[in-house]
């Protein structure tokens, strides 16, 4: 036998020096749900060691991060039903808890990369990432609110404008608006393959965010979220987001669209960021709690994978624990 690849997995230093994949801290990105208040400490029942932190104890475990090596951040708000209506007008209001709280995050971690979302629904009375009109959600006036929501966060300090609403149109909105109000250095991380997946229920528990069961609110978001059939169809949000002047493409979920991760990378050249979701993650926590899987070794192997299909950076709510673990496959 002349070929006999076991040769180069004999040892650990000659598995090491094959590797072809790594993965460090550096990658990573932390979700963080903040809820308004003080002294709140509270898990998501779906999504175990999550927690929805009061701005003061989210100061506290993005310290407890940082001091690990994790310096990117993307920041959700759980807001109060008392401050949803119509039009989402909270999520621009400069004195909202989570404008105020990344102003605070960047004053005392000014090296930190913070990341913002920006979609109607955790504001939204309806519960959906854009205007909800006669039972459709309308695309083309929900442009100017996503546009006054990212200089408003580009006001407070984010680093990257986070949308993830995907109307039509709103990279370049949100792009156009930035630069008009003096943001030019602000990039945009457009979630571009965004699919109307199941795998968000955690998410939505944590933020109440899940459209509403009302007359006259569509029940789910397969008007705007991609069909989860659909490979070639990510090339044309592609194109787009990268016309539309994106700096980084996103693939969401992560685990179950693989294949799009690798053919974004394939074709783009803009870095391909990958959202790792609640529920993949609450999947792989479920069957560790039940002693099916192994966390210690599934969950390194997961964003490994996700790496090696062509992922730059991961959201993943495992940012942390692999960073505790290490950091550095
Ligand atoms: C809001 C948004 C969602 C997620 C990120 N931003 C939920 C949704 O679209 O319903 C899901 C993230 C996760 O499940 O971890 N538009």
């Amino acid at each position: 036998m002349l070929i006999r690849p076991r040769r180069n997995r004999t040892s650990a230093a000659i598995r090491g020096l094959v590797q072809e994949t790594h993965l460090n801290t550096g990658h990573l990105v932390q979700p963080v749900f903040l809820a308004q208040g003080t002294n709140i400490r509270s898990e998501v029942a779906s999504l175990p060691g999550t927690f929805r932190f009061s701005p003061e104890l989210a100061l506290e475990e993005i310290e407890a991060c940082m001091k690990l090596g994790l310096r990117s951040f993307i920041l959700f708000p759980a807001v109060a039903d008392a401050h949803k209506d119509k039009t989402a007008t909270y999520s621009y209001d400069p004195d909202n808890f989570y404008l105020q709280t990344a102003r605070e995050i960047k004053r005392r971690f000014p090296e930190c990369c913070l990341i913002s979302d920006v979609a109607m629904d955790p504001y939204s009375a309806d519960g959906h990432d854009g205007l909800v009109r006669g039972g459709k959600i309308v695309n083309d006036e929900t442009l100017p609110i996503l546009a006054k929501m990212a200089v408003a966060q580009a006001e407070a300090g984010f680093d990257l404008i986070g949308p993830s609403d995907m109307m039509d149109g709103r990279v370049e909105a949100i792009r156009t608006a930035l630069d008009h109000a003096g943001f030019t250095d602000t990039g945009i991380m457009a979630y571009t393959a965004k699919y109307a997946s199941a795998f968000y229920g955690p998410f939505r528990d944590a933020l109440d965010s899940a459209p509403r069961d009302d007359e006259g609110i569509p029940k789910d978001k397969k008007t705007y979220q991609m069909n989860p059939a659909n490979q070639r169809e990510a090339l044309i949000e592609a194109s787009l987001d990268t016309a539309e002047g994106a700096d980084f493409l996103m693939v969401k979920p992560a685990l179950h669209y693989l294949d799009v991760i690798s053919l974004l990378k394939h074709q783009f050249d803009l870095p391909i960021a990958a959202y790792h979701v609640s529920g993949e993650c609450a999947m792989l926590l479920a069957a560790s709690r039940n002693g099916w899987l192994d966390f210690e070794k599934a969950m390194p192997e997961t964003l490994l994978s996700i790496r090696r299909a062509g992922a730059d950076v991961i959201i993943t709510y495992f940012a942390k624990a692999f960073a505790e673990r290490g950091g550095s496959l």
